[in-house]
């Protein structure tokens, strides 16, 4: 795990000073709110539908112990007891005190962490795989690469007007966990013949106009990888369009000049930088990967989980569903679901916070991720140890045997929180999740993705889940629209719509319609979702979702 060095440690504490004096001015009236709104949205603090909201990142996903504890102390002295855990791997708190946030951040800078560019037109928060160090299928441990890529991002002169946010994403695997195909920039670690190289994806991105990336380059030299994301941002720094906030993201700028265009500029523009960038970036990088180094690996006997499994069927349950291959012999990869049936997706009370804390510390090599399917990740359990870390999740309620599953559900803040919101997403998302629950289907259904927005910025990522749900407002009547076949793995694509849309009332009971007919339909039982629709195309579904249309027609 990177250590802040003493640079970090005084820029972060710096920063802190500056936006206490800002927050006094505040307060006392001596700055407006107008004047406050940009010095602000530099330290990610936020004015929502009812308080100020706080956007804490945690680069790449990874926390230890300590850091988790922290969380958990903000939650509990400055907001109401729990946080939010986003699809882009930061934790919001919706309900802090201006007064309160410069303490905030300086608790945060005590354990290495911050608020800085998780707003404005920047370089967001880098994210990455929720399983790096730890899976199975790895290339390479990809956040070291998002930790330079950090480093290199953080307060970048050129890059703190951009003409709109830019969002990273880095994978090192083939199995994309980190959604690199709906992000501005998505990096994927390969190896060629023993060569290790990246393969950069441009002008992804979900939100209005949703769309796929596209490959900027097929296989870079390693050494060449900052001066030529340096050389990508640039380009679109001056062609992207400040005339319209709309247009603005890179995507729009692809899509305007043509890939071709994209990369010819690129270039152009790499081999102006390149001889400026003379090895310290790949210095740095080696230095940081030593510290990414992995734990050391126990090796025990895992017949005591065998034997635990066969005993126990709710156990044999969560280890079938919440478990992910490990690299090392007798370990596990664990998901806790912080979506338990009817609570709000991504949220975490203080306390749970700290259990999962203290099982990274017990029996996790000091390890904690936070997935952008807004679960909570213990990368590293040998498997000797997981009935005990089963039984201490359960006593908190983070035991539910659901990841991947139908209740595992992606929900952004909607018009609970959010100012731009047109419709209520968590809500619906908890009923979905109780009437499956209720039906006792999730685990015949399998693995299905439902992702919901409140609104077209597809925060909860709608467009790329196979059933996508957007919340909107139809004369002041929230109204709700399917898209169907969205996936956001390495075969991302965005979902199509299904046809009108459907009013609260209405849209639980046409989820389950849809879910249950999609039983009908498959072919066997482990034909997925994702896979029926593929097969079969869409009418079949739009048939379940609009019956009357249907006999209407015939
Ligand atoms: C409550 C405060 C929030 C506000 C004001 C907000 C605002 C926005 C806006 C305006 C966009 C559209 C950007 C664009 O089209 O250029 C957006 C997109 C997005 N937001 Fe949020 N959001 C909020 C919360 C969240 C949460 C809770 C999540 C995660 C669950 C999230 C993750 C995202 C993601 C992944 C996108 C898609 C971006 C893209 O593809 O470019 N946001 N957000
Ligand atoms: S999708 Fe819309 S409603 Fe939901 S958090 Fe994003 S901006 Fe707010």
């Amino acid at each position: 795990m990177y250590k802040y060095n003493d640079f970090d440690e005084k820029f972060v504490r710096e920063r802190v000073a500056q936006f206490r004096g800002q927050v006094e001015r505040r307060i006392d009236g001596s700055l407006t709110e107008d004047e406050f709104k940009p010095l602000r949205l530099m330290n990610g603090l936020y004015l929502q539908l009812h308080a100020y909201m706080l956007r804490v990142a945690v680069p790449y996903g990874t926390l230890n112990s300590k850091q988790m504890d922290m969380l958990a102390h903000l939650a509990e002295t400055y907001d109401k007891g729990y946080g939010h855990f986003t699809t882009r791997q930061n934790i919001q708190y919706n309900w802090p005190e201006l007064r309160d946030v410069p303490d905030m951040l300086s608790d945060l800078a005590d354990v290495e962490m911050h608020a800085i560019q998780t707003s404005g037109n920047t370089i967001r928060n880098v994210t990455a795989d929720h399983f790096a160090g730890a899976a199975a299928d790895e290339v390479a441990d990809p956040r070291p690469v998002a930790e330079l890529l950090r480093q290199w991002s953080t307060d970048h002169p050129e890059f703190q007007f951009l003409p709109r946010k830019f969002k990273l994403a880095v994978t090192g695997a083939a199995a994309d966990r980190a959604v690199i195909k709906a992000h501005d920039i998505g990096i994927r670690i390969l190896e060629r013949d023993g060569v290790r190289g990246y393969e950069v994806l441009v002008g992804g991105g979900l939100g209005r106009t949703p769309m796929i990336g596209k490959v900027l380059h097929d296989f870079l030299p390693e050494a060449d990888l900052l001066p030529f994301i340096e050389a990508t941002v640039s380009v679109w720094n001056r062609l992207g369009r400040r005339d319209n906030k709309y247009k603005a993201r890179i995507k729009i700028t692809v899509h305007e000049h043509g890939i071709d265009e994209i990369r010819r500029l690129v270039d152009e523009r790499f081999a102006e930088i390149r001889p400026t960038f003379n090895g310290v970036d790949q210095d740095i990088l080696r230095t940081i990967e030593a510290q990414f180094a992995a734990p050391e690996f126990k090796s025990a006997n895992t017949d005591g989980f065998e034997a635990a499994r066969l005993a126990n069927p709710a156990f044999r349950s969560w280890t079938d569903t919440n478990l992910t291959a490990h690299r090392a012999d007798g370990y596990a990869i664990v998901s806790i679901s912080i979506k338990k049936h009817g609570d709000t997706p991504g949220d975490a009370t203080a306390d749970q916070m700290r259990v999962m804390a203290d099982l990274a510390r017990k029996y996790g090599h000091d390890e904690l991720r936070i997935s952008h399917e807004q679960n909570v990740i213990l990368p590293h359990v040998h498997k000797s140890n997981l009935m005990d870390i089963y039984q201490i999740l359960r006593v908190a309620g983070l035991a539910t045997a659901n990841i991947g599953l139908v209740s595992d559900i992606i929900a952004c803040p909607g018009m609970d929180y959010c100012a731009l919101a047109t419709a209520r997403s968590i809500p619906i998302a908890q009923q979905i999740a109780t009437r499956f629950d209720e039906l006792k289907l999730e685990h015949d259904i399998g693995e299905l993705k439902i992702k919901i927005s409140g609104c077209i910025n597809a925060c909860g990522h709608h467009h790329v889940g196979h059933i996508g749900i957007l919340g909107l407002d139809r004369a002041g009547v929230e109204n709700y629209q399917i898209t169907l076949g969205g996936d956001h793995t390495e075969t991302a694509a965005v979902g199509e719509r299904a046809g009108p849309g459907f009013s609260a009332d209405d849209i639980v009971p046409a989820i389950e319609r849809l879910v249950v007919g999609y039983m009908d339909l498959r072919d066997n039982d482990d034909e997925t979702f994702i896979q029926t629709y593929r097969r079969l195309g869409a009418a079949p579904f739009k048939d379940i979702l609009y019956p009357k249309e249907k006999a209407d027609a015939a």
